[in-house]
């Protein structure tokens, strides 16, 4: 396998299940064992979730899919270009929603995006917020990132909230951006740079 410029250190702190705290969530990355606790989830928050990310594939909730996922997602560690992390609440340890950094560029950019998803009972409770900010830490601490980016669809006004009580700014909107739920949708984008965190 390709190596890229790669801090070995980090990646085997993350290889070894780094978990992020916060006051009522920790964040671990999944593992074969998550499989039936979050394809119950993903089941249930189906009709919540599709119009927000890409089209669920027929097959999106198999065993199968699952642990292809979490293979692509060890070779996007193993090459540094990605994080992924379920989301627990920490008194009861039931899995909450997820989140991860995707797209992780060096070089001159030291940039990655942010996506993330959490049930929808669970809204409301400022568990994304908690998970973002350690996220965001990790990722300017740790990965020594210089700017996240995001981007929403323009009404969905949960995660514009989310992202500017966070501190990312609106930079832009890009139209067609993303095909999200199977269609090239208008986005609005935005970034947060390590110098202007909260
Ligand atoms: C986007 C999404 C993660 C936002 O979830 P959320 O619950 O609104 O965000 P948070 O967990 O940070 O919670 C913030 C809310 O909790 C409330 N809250 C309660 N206790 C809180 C606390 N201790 N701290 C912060 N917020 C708290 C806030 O008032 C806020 O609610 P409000 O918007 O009704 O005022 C969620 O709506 C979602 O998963 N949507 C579908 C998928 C999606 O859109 N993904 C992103 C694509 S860009």
């Amino acid at each position: 396998m390709m190596f890229l410029k790669t801090d070995s250190a980090r990646k085997a702190a993350f290889d070894k299940k780094i978990i992020l705290q916060s006051q009522h969530v920790f964040l671990r990355a999944p593992c074969l064992q998550d499989y039936a606790e979050w394809s119950h989830l993903r089941a249930k928050n189906k009709n919540f979730l599709k119009p927000y990310e890409p089209q669920w594939a027929a097959d999106s909730l198999e065993k199968s899919a699952f642990a292809r996922r979490l293979k692509k997602q060890a070779e996007e560690v193993e090459l540094d270009r990605g994080r992924f992390f379920l989301i627990f609440n920490k008194q009861n340890e039931s899995m909450v929603g997820g989140i991860n950094i995707n797209d992780i560029r060096y070089s001159i950019q030291q940039c990655a995006t942010l996506g993330y998803w959490l049930a929808e009972d669970h809204q409301g409770k400022g568990y994304m917020k908690e998970a973002a900010q350690a996220v965001i830490e990790y990722s300017f601490n740790t990965l020594n990132l210089n700017r996240l980016n995001a981007a929403c669809l323009p009404d969905n006004d949960r995660s514009i909230n989310l992202l500017k009580s966070l501190g990312f700014m609106e930079e832009g909107f890009a139209p067609r951006y993303l095909k999200i739920n199977n269609q090239w949708q208008d986005h609005r984008l935005f970034g947060l740079c390590r110098d202007s965190q909260l």
